[in-house]
């Protein structure tokens, strides 16, 4: 199922075919340096697909997409939205990983922003939340140029990551 598309991309539900791709993804650890959960098995792939490909279980609009670009078919990230409960208050969080060959190019830019007017018009969430490795420079540019902002540093047991945040009332970027 298609989820949005923009100008470059389409974001849709994940098929058991999209698991090279995805699994190629997480192989490299630029990617990963950053992803602090991210799967280490191709197994773990798998099961994170598998996982998404309904949309997310808690909430089936909400999930992690593959993210197509659309002038050659190929899959070129996963980005989407993503429930998590933080000092007991529930956030959902735009997140975005686009491979290394296609960086730099403005894609995760055109992803987030679309993301988050989906999040805002279309599913009307009040707020929207990245959390970001403090070393995370290409994140926090994402972040902020979709009109984030930084909000806080907190802990989790991988370690210190940031809140970025944008509340739909300062929705004008
Ligand atoms: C973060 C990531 C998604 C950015 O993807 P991208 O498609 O290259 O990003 P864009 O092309 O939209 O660039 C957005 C901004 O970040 C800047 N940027 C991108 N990579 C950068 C880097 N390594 N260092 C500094 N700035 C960087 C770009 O210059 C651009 O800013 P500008 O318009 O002011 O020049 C990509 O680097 C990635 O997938 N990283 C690994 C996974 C990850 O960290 N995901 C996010 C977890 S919170």
């Amino acid at each position: 199922m298609i989820i949005l598309e923009t100008p470059r991309l389409l974001l849709r539900h994940q098929l058991f075919t999209d698991l090279d791709d995805l699994w190629e993804l997480y192989c490299d650890p630029e990617i990963t340096k950053f992803i602090p959960d991210a799967p280490r098995t191709r197994q773990e792939a798998q099961e994170e697909l598998e996982w998404h490909m309904h949309g997310h279980p808690k909430n089936p609009r909400l999930g992690l997409w593959a993210t197509i670009q659309k002038s050659t078919g190929k899959f070129i990230g996963r980005c989407g939205l993503l429930p998590w409960t933080i000092d007991e208050t529930n956030e959902i969080e735009v997140a975005y990983t686009i491979a290394r060959a296609y960086w730099h190019q403005g894609f995760a830019t055109e992803a987030a922003r679309a993301i988050r007017d989906y999040g805002f018009d279309t599913l009307n969430l009040p707020r929207l939340i990245s959390l970001i490795d403090p070393q995370n420079i290409a994140s926090q540019r994402v972040a902020e140029k979709i009109g984030m902002r930084f909000e806080k540093e907190s802990r989790d047991e991988y370690g210190a990551f940031q809140i970025y945040a944008i509340a739909k009332v300062n929705h004008h970027v």
